[in-house]
């Protein structure tokens, strides 16, 4: 509604302009061609007047009299034009239709014309204004007065027509306007219709009922802003359905050892190697834990756009740095497979968390001394970025092609491990972390397995990541 005031508004001056705008061309117009036809009849009789040959009689003038006479019996003047000769004696010719206001029968205004010092003026009478342009006729010799010949035009006739087509043009001015503003308005109820539809239901879909869709129909705007519509729902019911899963997860997976150390602090005797015991278990179990929560923030972070800082770093170095630090993971004979070399812009601690990860997981499905490979490298990949790979290979059990995909989902665990003994089962979030951490550097896991072979889990990302994570 707004905007079809706003139109109407504008189209209301726009109309304002063009009416105003016509009448003063218009009245312009008028004043030029009065003007002019003056001049012109001017002109006309002054031309005669210096030929100074009767054209009737082919004879030379010999009154003014009879050059005034001559020259009127051939002027056929407009309806609204008038021409008068006053003659030396006095005396007034006329020539007209009859009608311009009298002037001519009206000797004292005649008289008021040729006394008037001007050649051109205008005469308010009470029909209107009468423009006018005179000349004096000089007198041959023998005679001692001058006559005058006149010329006069009733411009308020012409000024009444023009009255008579700005009212036309103004009453079709504001028809037009009425008729375009019906009309916007059902146009614009037409076009409207559809998005007042999506913002119905729009309005309807609660944050509680994420399930309704908009219909769409049709292939223009508003059906496109509406399948937008609908695909921004799909992925806001996604993220509360994941963002549920998640809770509901985390909640089983904190339960699970509250219940356990609850049960073991009930049923706790006296006994002090029993409850050494106990200590133990429960010790351990609040050290898990305390690791899920950890875990947990860890994926939290993980959506926010600082979840890494990347920086330059050595490959080397950082290779070399984690093989030191995952040794105290487990007694395994920690190998150093290869080592890229060169710089790659990657967050240093988040690829440590990551590597870390993979190495723990490794501790837990090997024995010891059993044999745990670390390596990086930097190299050209698909379309020649440069990129860099980390990765972890133990010669544990490896991992079946069905499990391959899910274990990196949150609170995914594999079958049962033979593990080391002490080992107890993590929650699942491990792989999920690495696979957050290699997203974060938009980059991707990898995994390689011949199960009862042992793995290979790694990350690899492009060697230099904007600083900036792009839209998904
Ligand atoms: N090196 C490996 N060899 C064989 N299976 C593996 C290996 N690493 C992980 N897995 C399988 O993938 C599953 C998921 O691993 P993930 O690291 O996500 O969880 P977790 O180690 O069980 O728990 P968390 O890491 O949270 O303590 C594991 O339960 C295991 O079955
Ligand atoms: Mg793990």
């Amino acid at each position: 509604m707004l905007i079809i005031s706003w139109v109407m508004l504008l189209m209301f001056g726009v109309l304002l302009l063009v009416n105003v705008v016509t009448r003063e061309e218009l009245h312009r117009s008028i004043e030029d061609q009065v003007d002019q036809a003056l001049v012109q009849e001017i002109e006309e009789f002054v031309g005669v007047a210096a030929g100074g040959v009767n054209r009737s009689t082919e004879e030379p003038y010999t009154s003014v009299e009879e050059l005034i006479d001559s020259h009127l019996q051939r002027q056929f003047p407009d309806d609204d034009e008038v021409v008068v000769g006053v003659l030396p004696n006095g005396g007034i010719v006329r020539q007209d239709r009859g009608e311009p206001y009298q002037f001519a029968s009206r000797p004292d205004r005649v008289r008021q014309v040729v006394a008037d010092a001007d050649d051109v003026g205008s005469l308010h009478t009470d029909e209107g204004e009468l423009r006018w342009r005179k000349v004096a006729v000089q007198p041959p010799v023998g005679e001692d007065r001058p006559g005058h010949f006149i010329v006069g035009f009733a411009i308020d006739r012409d000024r009444a027509e023009i009255a008579d087509t700005m009212r036309t043009l103004t009453v079709v001015s504001l028809v037009g306007l009425i008729l375009a503003g019906v009309g916007a308005y059902v146009v614009s109820g037409r076009i409207l219709a559809p998005i007042r539809l999506v913002r119905n239901a729009a309005a309807e879909i609660s944050e509680k009922d994420l399930t309704r869709r908009i219909e769409v129909s049709g292939r223009d705007d508003v059906s496109a802003l509406a399948e937008q519509f609908n695909a921004m729902l799909d992925r806001l019911s996604e993220a509360f359905a994941t963002q549920r899963r998640f809770l509901d997860d985390a909640a089983h997976e904190l339960r699970t050892p509250i219940t356990i150390v609850r049960g073991h602090l009930e049923l706790m005797g006296d006994d002090p190697d029993e409850r050494a015991a106990v200590m133990r278990l429960v010790t351990e179990e609040l050290d898990r834990m305390s690791r899920i929560v950890e875990e947990l923030l860890v994926l939290a972070k993980a959506e926010r756009p600082d979840f890494v800082t990347p920086q330059a770093v050595s490959v080397a170095e950082l290779t070399v740095d984690i093989h030191s630090k995952v040794r105290a993971l487990g007694d395994r004979r920690w190998l150093l497979d290869s080592v890229g070399e060169g710089t790659a812009r990657v967050d240093p601690q988040r690829v440590t968390q990551a590597m870390i990860a993979l190495a723990h997981n490794a501790v837990g499905h090997t024995a010891d001394d059993d044999e745990i490979r670390l390596g990086s490298s930097l190299y050209a990949g698909v379309d020649g970025t440069p990129t860099v790979s980390f990765w972890v290979t133990d010669a544990g059990p490896g991992i079946s092609p069905e499990d391959r995909d899910r274990i990196f989902d949150r609170f995914q665990r594999g079958p049962r491990r033979h593990g080391s003994p002490g080992s107890r089962a993590g929650a699942g979030l491990g792989l999920a972390i690495v696979r957050a951490i290699a997203e974060a550097h938009h980059g991707e896991v990898k995994v390689q397995s011949t199960p009862g072979q042992g793995a290979t889990f790694g990350i690899e990302m492009p060697a230099s990541i904007p600083l900036e994570r792009p839209e998904p």
